[in-house]
């Protein structure tokens, strides 16, 4: 059954199509801003004015979705600029919702690229304060699902915090915006290139008291049981590559949609390796992105999504 391509299509048991990614933009203060990342080549930051420059063609390529970060110019000890309902994210959805109204834009909920201490929550004595932190969260959804945001994506790996932004959200009118929640989010080397491109770094210290140890895949199955308890509609692995197997405990656990963050140090390593001509940044792309859904995923974001888009449409 291998021998052509046509039985080998007709027996192919994982189909990746443009249907199931969503693509990271970064959306950052000022005028007329197109900043590359220098640690991923292909993405920069953009300035709200600049954004159809990027958009324009994500549209074009049929992406059907986006996953927004901010990068504010002011932080402060109370991440003041995260639900600041004048922010780089709350302005940029906007006028992203009102340009592009079919495209599906998520917004990733977190503190640490608004403290000035780059942690996910508030701080005090070097310690993360999880309960006020959360409450803030909660302010930032609502902030985002104001601004047009069709689904907030909380990435703090905080407690509690996907019900209390439900229970804000649902208060305040929003109860049709779904949550998809970072539910299984590991204290990652993977990492590295986003808190450039994010300026999210944490100035002291590491996120190993609130984000996952990679050792650890049952906890990852009670996360996901806690975070659905709380009105998850969507749960997220991440990163995707090193994680496999807990996507796929997931996918066999729970019967509810499940995404993969192939993040930013998966791209970049791919991306420098295909520099220099050490590998076919294609096939190996198309290879890992189609073993995230073998393994059960049912939604991938990447930062890919324009090469297969381009691939896909070639192919
Ligand atoms: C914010 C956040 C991070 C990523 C997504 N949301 C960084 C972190 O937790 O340090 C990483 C995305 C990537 O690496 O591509 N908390």
């Amino acid at each position: 059954m291998r021998q052509g391509p046509v039985i080998r299509r007709l027996v192919r048991e994982t189909w990746l199509g443009l249907d199931d990614l969503i693509y990271p933009v970064f959306i950052t203060a000022g005028r007329g801003v197109v900043q590359p990342v220098a640690a991923m080549p292909g993405v920069s930051r953009y300035s709200v004015d600049t954004l159809p420059r990027l958009l324009d063609e994500v549209v074009e390529l049929g992406i059907p979705g986006i996953i927004v970060f901010g990068v504010p110019d002011t932080k402060d000890e109370r991440a003041t600029a995260a639900y600041d309902p004048g922010g780089v994210v709350q302005r940029g959805v906007a006028a992203i919702k009102e340009r592009y109204p079919e495209l599906l834009v998520i917004t990733d909920v977190c503190l640490c690229a608004y403290t000035d201490h780059g942690h996910c929550g508030l701080v005090k004595n070097g310690e993360i304060l999880n309960d006020p932190s959360v409450e803030l969260l909660a302010r930032t959804a609502l902030s985002h699902a104001r601004a047009g945001a069709d689904v907030v994506a909380p990435s703090d790996m905080l407690d509690g915090r996907v019900g209390a932004i439900r229970d804000l959200l649902d208060a305040e009118g929003y109860n049709h915006i779904p949550i998809m929640s970072y539910a299984a989010k590991y204290a990652s080397a993977f990492y590295g290139p986003f808190r450039e491109a994010a300026s999210s770094a944490p100035q002291f210290g590491d996120r190993r008291s609130y984000q996952m140890d990679p050792a650890n895949a049952l906890e990852a199955l009670r996360e996901v049981a806690l975070d659905l308890e709380e009105g998850a509609d969507i749960v997220m692995v991440k990163p995707a590559l090193a994680y496999l197997d807990v996507i796929r405990r997931i996918k066999d656990t729970f019967e509810v949609p499940l995404a993969a963050y192939n993040v930013s140090g998966e791209y970049s390593f791919v991306k420098a390796a295909a520099e220099k001509g050490w590998v076919d940044e294609r096939a190996l792309v198309l290879e890992m992105l189609t073993g995230m859904k073998r393994a059960g995923a049912d939604i991938i974001l990447t930062y890919f999504a324009p090469d297969v888009a381009r691939w896909l449409r070639e192919a």
